[in-house]
Formats: structure tokens, sequence, C-alpha cells
């Protein structure tokens, strides 16, 4: 089997590289080690900036994102009864974000590639890179029992963080830098109305919690919870008291609890493997790198590598011009490090530190204080939320 260009991983990233590429004329193929039903059945992100609107509106899939997607102009933070709007749109200029779930992207995503026929073999198993020193590598797969062979010209690794590419690299090519955070956010949905209009994350003595939205009638909730914390050990009743405690009053007077449909436990970390290259290998989303999910960054920052990485290829591909490839790793890092700031950041304001009890609650505090009363501070955090310029 032949193509242009080898993708390793069926999730955002891929998905839309191979879409862009499409669309300029570029073959490519990729390898997905899960079912479909399996990629399109995860609940994850929920929040796009306008970077990522643009790509899906240039990849051709933006149609039921346009319809569905909820365009929000503000956010808000709470620490314990105190609450603060951000209106983003008033401090940025009028930029916002929009609320449309990562499973409906993908959704979209897998449509339109459907509809190109584009190349998607799922279920891949033992996907294995090699000869990415020289300039003919190729990937190995196997797909129902039989050993496949993949020859392309580059090979990019979109397969998320616990992927096979970053692990193909040399550790003496590659610089990791990571934090790993004493706690993880346990998640709901539930099939109810949204207690609010607009997301709430909120600080509280007993922990972070955050109000999130799919629809009119779907709802997303997380509280901070332990990082090995076991989903099961939470029933519906023990979570929605206690989000109820972690609230301020009179927004858990208005929230309306139901069966949870679904519940899952994920751990934050901050990550960034350096750099993004090696030889015909390019990493792009959570293969290179990880934010915890307080600033709502990890999905819109796979959309500024796609949007890096495809414009590279495609002047590669049209111009035989190779800058673009060069420089992808250090561009897409200038991006990635100053979200993995402010993801830090946010996940610093409004977490339940262990070791923080006494000064650092105060500095907590006192940094909530100094938001609610400075309009410079909330243009900072306006400005980041939105989406840093690509
Ligand atoms: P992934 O989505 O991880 O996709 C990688 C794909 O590669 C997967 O389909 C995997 O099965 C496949 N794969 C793995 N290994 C192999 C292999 N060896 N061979 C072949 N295929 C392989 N981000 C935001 O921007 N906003 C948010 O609000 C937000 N909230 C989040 C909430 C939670 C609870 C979580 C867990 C994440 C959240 N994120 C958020 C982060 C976001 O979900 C990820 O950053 C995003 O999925 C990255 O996309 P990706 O395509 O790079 O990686
Ligand atoms: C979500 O809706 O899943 C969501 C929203 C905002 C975040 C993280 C997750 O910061």
């Amino acid at each position: 089997m032949q193509t242009q260009v080898g993708i390793i991983g069926g999730g955002p990233s891929g998905l839309l590289l191979s879409q862009l590429l499409h669309l300029a004329g570029i073959s490519s193929v990729m390898l997905e080690r899960r079912s479909r039903a399996y990629v399109l059945g995860r609940i994850r992100a929920g929040v796009l900036e306008q970077g990522f609107q643009d790509l899906m509106r240039r990849a051709g899939a933006a149609q039921r994102m346009e319809r569905d997607g909820q365009v929000h102009g503000g956010v808000n933070i709470a620490y314990q009864e105190d609450r603060l709007r951000i209106d983003l749109e008033g401090l940025t200029g009028g930029k916002t974000v929009m609320v449309y779930g990562q499973t409906e992207v993908t959704r979209d995503l897998y449509a339109a590639r459907d509809a190109l026929d584009g190349v998607v073999i799922d279920e891949a198993e033992q996907v294995m890179p090699h000869g990415l020193e020289g300039d003919r590598p190729y990937l190995t797969f196997v797909k129902d029992g039989a050993a496949e062979r993949l020859d392309c010209d580059f090979v990019i690794g979109c397969d998320g963080f616990h992927g096979v590419s970053r692990s193909v690299i040399p550790a003496d090519r590659l610089q990791s830098f990571e934090r790993v955070y004493p706690f993880g956010w346990l998640g709901v949905l539930s099939a109810t109305p949204p207690v609010n209009e607009e997301l709430i994350y909120a600080r509280h003595d007993l922990g972070f919690a955050l109000c999130s939205l799919r629809g009119p009638q779907l709802s997303r909730y997380y509280l901070q919870c332990r990082a090995d914390e076991n989903p099961d050990n939470w029933s519906d009743e023990r979570f929605w008291a206690r989000l109820k405690t972690q609230l301020p009053a009179e927004v858990a007077a208005r929230l309306v609890t139901g069966p949870a449909l679904e519940k899952s436990v994920a751990p934050l970390r901050s990550f960034v493997a350096e750099p993004m290259r090696w030889g015909r290998l390019f990493l792009a989303g959570d293969a290179a790198h990880i934010v915890p999910p307080t600033g709502a960054k990890g999905l819109n920052l796979a959309a500024s590598d796609i949007h890096y990485l495809s414009s590279a290829l495609i002047d590669w591909y049209k111009r035989g011009d190779s800058a673009g490839l060069d420089s992808y790793s250090a561009r897409a890092l200038a991006r990635i490090w100053k979200a993995e700031r402010f993801s830090w950041w946010m996940t610093a304001l409004l977490h339940r530190f262990p070791e923080n009890e006494g000064f650092g609650n105060r500095i907590q505090r006192a940094e909530f204080d100094y938001l609610m009363s400075s309009k410079a501070a909330q243009t900072a955090l306006a400005e980041n939320y939105v989406g840093l310029p690509y």
C-alpha cells in the first residue's frame, strides 16, 4: 500500500489533517487502533476557539457545528459564594468561544472523510513507523490478522499521549517536560437542562467544580477527585450532593439532577515533548503535549498544530518549499507553551492542592480578589481563554 502522508491516529488531529490534505490534492492514509464506535463514543472536550471553528469550515465539516454549536461571549468564575463574569466578547474586541462537543466534532470529521472516500483503516494493530531518518519511511501494522505495509513520504504522529509515535524517537533526541497534578476530574454527562447558560468554573474549599454543557437538555459537570479515583465509587446521589456543596448557593439551588449517562475520571497533567519532529516523523496534538483541561486548551492546541503542519506539507508538495516543515516544531511550540502556562495558571487558581492549606490558599484568594477588581487581569484571562492568535 502506498500514500503520500501516513497518519497514525484517528482522533481530531489526524482527521483534520487528512481532510485538509485531501482538499489540497494530497493523499493520506489514517491508521486508527480502535474501532470507529469506540472513537465516536469518547466524551472529551467541549469548548472550541475561533481558530478551531475556522479549521472545521476549511475542512468542509462545519455544517452541524454552525447549526448546533452555542456561541458564548462570557465565562464565569466562582470562589466560594463570590461570582465573577468574564466578558470575553467585550474584553477581546468581539471574540467568543463555541460550545460544541468533541464527540460531535469527531463525528462530523468522519462524515467528511467518508464523503470524500478518505482512507481510514480502523482496528489497525501493532502500528510501527520505520525508516524515519531516510526519505522513504513506511509503516507496518496488522489488520484482521494479516501483516500490512504502508509506504509514504512522511509519517505524522496524531496518536495521542499513549501512542507509539513519540516512543520511537531516540531518548537523546527528545526532551520532555512534565507536571503531574495530585488530583483528577470526575466527569458526569446527564440529560438535564444546564444549571447556567454559560460555563461556571468554581473554586471551593472542598475542591474544584465545573458546570459545562452540550445542549439545552444535556449537561456536563466535573468535580475534582483523587487521580486514581474509581468512578464506580460515585453513585449519582453522591455526585450531585457533592456538586451542590461546591457551588455557590444560588447556583446549587437551580441545579437539576438526573441519572448519569456517563461517568469517568481523567487525570490532570502538563506535558511537552520537544522538538515535535524527528527526521520524517512529525508529532501533532496530544502525541506531543498535554494540558490540564482547566483552560479548555487541549483540542484547540491540536488544531493550531494541524494548521501549521497542513500548510507546511502543502508548501512542500506544491512548491517544493521545506521552510514550513523546518520551522513547524518551533512555531507550534511557541503557541503551545503559552497555552501550557495559561492552563497551569487556571489549574493553580481553581483547585485544592493538598500541600497548599495555609499560605497557598490565601494566595489563591488574593489572585481571585485581584481578578475581581482588575480589568487588566480579566482581559489577560479573556485573551487566553478565547485563544491566542495562530
Ligand atoms: P486523541 O484524541 O487522543 O486521538 C488519538 C487517536 O490515536 C485515538 O483515537 C487513539 O485511539 C489513536 N491511537 C493511539 N495509539 C495508537 C496506535 N499505536 N496506533 C494507532 N492509533 C493509535 N480540550 C479542549 O480543547 N477543550 C476542552 O474543553 C477539553 N476538555 C477535556 C476534557 C477531558 C475530560 C479530557 C480527557 C480532555 C479534554 N480536552 C479538552 C483535551 C482533548 O480531548 C484532547 O486534547 C484531544 O482529544 C487531542 O486530540 P488528538 O487527536 O491529538 O488525540
Ligand atoms: C467540557 O465541557 O467538557 C469542558 C469545558 C471546559 C473545560 C473542560 C471541559 O475547561
